[in-house]
């Protein structure tokens, strides 16, 4: 495989952190462009990081020449303060990225999505989440990823206490989120970083929907 390039939105984010190790350490990629809000204290060869406002993403086009796009990028109502700054980002931005990238000539979007995800629910979050799949479904990709990650399990900066209950519940619950109750079982952010890198090394075509059950089998977790 010829050596490529790899764009990165979400570095410093908990699968962002995971895929940028795996990118990293890829033969595949001998370059990996990281935009984000801030600088990440990490330095190596083949890392290129940039600064950017999420708001102007079309300003900072020229970021956006990669071959194969990953996109772990995400807030949640609470931290976004309301639902429409929670939309701005989980399908504003992403979407935004995606139209950019795709402009820009890139092959493959990787994108981190949500387990429910649908864009005709009445669940907002689920909502936003199916619409921003849809639409960069919708982009000339030669090949799109979508992974649908149940609760993420790994060590946050922050404290989420929404996720701590539902993490201890899926544990206590485990034994019995078998058959089609095994998608709602807590899946690792390694897990869902590595699914998301090994597709996108596989180069195949079309639209491939990844539901949390399987990234914990494709994982081998
Ligand atoms: N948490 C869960 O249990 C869960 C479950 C299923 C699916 N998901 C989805 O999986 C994806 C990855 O989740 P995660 O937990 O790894 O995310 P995370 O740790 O919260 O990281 C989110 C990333 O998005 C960036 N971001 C957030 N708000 C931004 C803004 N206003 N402007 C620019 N960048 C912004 C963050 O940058 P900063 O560091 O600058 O904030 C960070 O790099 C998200 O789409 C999430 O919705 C999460």
């Amino acid at each position: 495989m010829t050596s490529r390039s790899a764009l990165l939105l979400g570095a410093s984010g908990l699968v962002g952190g995971h895929c940028l190790d795996l990118l990293l350490a890829h033969s595949a990629w001998s370059r990996v462009v990281v935009l984000g809000r801030r600088r990440l204290p990490r330095e190596h060869p083949k890392l290129e990081q940039h600064v950017v406002d999420f708001d102007q993403l079309s300003s900072h086009a020229q970021y956006f020449r990669a071959d194969d796009v990953f996109c772990c990028l995400g807030t949640t109502i609470k931290q976004a303060g309301s639902e429409e700054a929670f939309r701005r980002v989980d399908f504003g931005y992403v979407t935004e990225a995606a139209h950019i990238a795709a402009a820009e000539g890139a092959e493959q979007f990787g994108l981190v999505s949500a387990l429910g995800a649908d864009a005709g629910s009445r669940v907002f979050y689920n909502r936003v989440k199916g619409e921003a799949e849809d639409a960069v479904r919708a982009l000339p990709f030669r090949s799109v990823h979508i992974l649908r990650p149940s609760l993420l399990l790994g060590e946050r900066k922050e404290f989420r206490l929404g996720e701590r209950i539902a993490e201890a519940a899926a544990w206590a619950l485990g034994p019995l989120m078998r058959g089609s109750l095994s998608r709602f079982r807590p899946v690792h952010s390694r897990a869902v970083a590595a699914v998301l890198v090994r597709l996108a090394g596989e180069r195949s075509s079309g639209v491939k929907i990844v539901e949390s059950d399987r990234i914990r089998d494709l994982a081998g977790v």
